[in-house]
């Protein structure tokens, strides 16, 4: 099929090379020239594994980037991919998106067949058959329904694995409200996959379609805060919380993902997904409780692994080591990084903080500018009076005499990197 992708961030290159993968004709439409002209050599505007050899292969051939809506019209359908941030009050903010939709309804407004406009950026229930629409009828001069078609396809896409999720997907949600010609299109597109991988298929509405993105989100961070919350009341009682949380794992109602208790859950996601969905229900009149204590118990747990890391060290004066910076491991992505409440913690503190990170120093070095940053976890932890383990990169669980670099061996780990370390001061946050 012949595909334009609105928005070449991490979603809409991501989608974008990986249809242009399954065979269809791409056309990347972004604002940003940064953007387009690496497309078109053929590099990633942005890093993700497995994302560079697919632009590198279809780059300015049949994935083509350009900053003009107009291509929108040399095509059959059109992914909305822009981002929807969170603005001042907690809730998504639509500038961006509603822009982007005037653009693609303009250039609709040429169009000599039927188009199918979808929309996969995350929106609040009803956004999309609201707000969006009406848009695109006002600037095309079209109807809906009658010459283009809209729906809703979110996407559950994780950085540094966006990829495998597009090409190997759990689930493909298609929200349609019962707008054939509409399914029969969008459907088309996964095809591929669905045969491939006989991926479950959901048809559904565009309100629940939207609804479903937020529901997968606030689920997984609730998870996560619940087994924090477990691993906080199991520290307590010196039990280990992740003997408890693979036992939990086996019983197929529960699964054994995101059961892996710590310092909380981060991104760019969790936090913003888990919020809008917080203000849009308070504006509909409903406290959200089991989310308001998700958000308030993930605010709680960096405030806890300092207080471990208090019953050992007096930080004031004291270097400490911070290690590991992103939010997760294999991305330099520091948004909501658990880190940075650490760092926040350790700087009230009156700390000397040294801090490491194998790929995200330098966007942290943005942010926090006056500490001192490291090439290596081994010279971050020498002559430290205490460290603290943020991030579970791999590389942090094979530490072992660099231990002894340190002028008070006293490690808090917030990420289960190990169990225990003999010989020096190894407190785990839950266990
Ligand atoms: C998430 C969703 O998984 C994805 O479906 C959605 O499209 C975007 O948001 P992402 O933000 O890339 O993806 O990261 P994810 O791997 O889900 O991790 C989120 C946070 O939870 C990280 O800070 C991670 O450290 C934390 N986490 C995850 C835990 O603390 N414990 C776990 O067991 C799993």
């Amino acid at each position: 099929m012949r595909v334009s992708i609105v928005g070449s961030g991490y979603v809409g290159t991501t989608v974008a090379a990986c249809l242009a993968d399954l065979g269809n004709e791409v056309r990347a439409i972004d604002v940003d020239r940064r953007v387009v002209e690496p497309i078109n050599a053929g590099t990633s505007p942005i890093h993700e594994p497995g994302l560079e050899p697919l632009v590198s292969a279809y780059g300015g051939d049949t994935l083509r980037a350009t900053t003009d809506y107009g291509a929108v019209t040399d095509t059959e359908v059109t992914v909305l991919a822009l981002p929807t941030p969170t603005d001042s009050a907690g809730g998504i903010n639509l500038e961006a998106m509603e822009a982007g939709t005037r653009s693609v309804g303009e250039a609709l407004r040429h169009a000599e067949d039927y188009h199918l406009v979808v929309v996969k950026s995350t929106v609040i229930p009803g956004t999309t058959a609201e707000r969006l629409v009406p848009i695109l009828e006002d600037a095309s001069g079209r109807r809906e329904g009658v010459d283009f078609g809209v729906a809703v396809n979110p996407e559950f896409q994780r950085e540094g694995s966006a990829v495998e999720d597009f090409m190997e997907p759990d689930k493909i949600v298609l929200g349609t409200d019962g707008d054939e010609r509409a399914l029969d299109r969008l459907a088309r597109l996964y095809e591929p996959l669905v045969a491939q991988w006989e991926t479950p298929v959901v048809e559904t509405g565009r309100r629940e379609a939207e609804m479903i993105k937020y529901a997968n989100n606030a689920f997984l961070a609730a998870k996560i805060s619940l087994i924090n919350d477990i691993g906080n009341i199991c520290k307590e009682f010196g039990v280990d919380t992740y003997e408890v949380a693979d036992a939990l794992g086996l019983d197929d109602r529960i699964s054994d993902q995101f059961l892996r208790s710590g310092v909380g859950w981060g991104g760019s996601c969790f936090p913003k997904d888990v919020d809008a969905l917080r203000v849009a229900a308070r504006d509909a009149g409903y406290e959200p409780a089991v989310l308001d204590a998700a958000v308030e118990l993930n605010d709680k747990q960096p405030r806890r692994l300092l207080s471990l890391l208090d019953d050992h060290v007096d930080a004031e004066g004291c270097r400490v080591a911070v290690l590991g910076l992103s939010f997760k491991p294999g991305t330099d992505d520091i948004r909501n990084s658990r880190a940075i409440p650490i760092i926040e913690g350790l700087l009230d503190r009156g700390a000397e903080i040294v801090a490491y990170d194998p790929v995200a120093t330098e966007p942290m070095r943005e942010r926090f500018p006056d500490i001192e940053y490291t090439e290596a976890a081994i010279d971050a932890l020498d002559g430290v009076y205490g460290a603290v383990v943020i991030t579970d990169w791999d590389e942090f669980a094979t530490l072992d005499t660099e231990f002894d670099a340190m002028a008070r061996p006293v490690v808090v780990d917030g990420r289960r990197i190990v169990k225990r370390r003999d010989g020096i001061t190894y407190e785990g946050l839950t266990w």
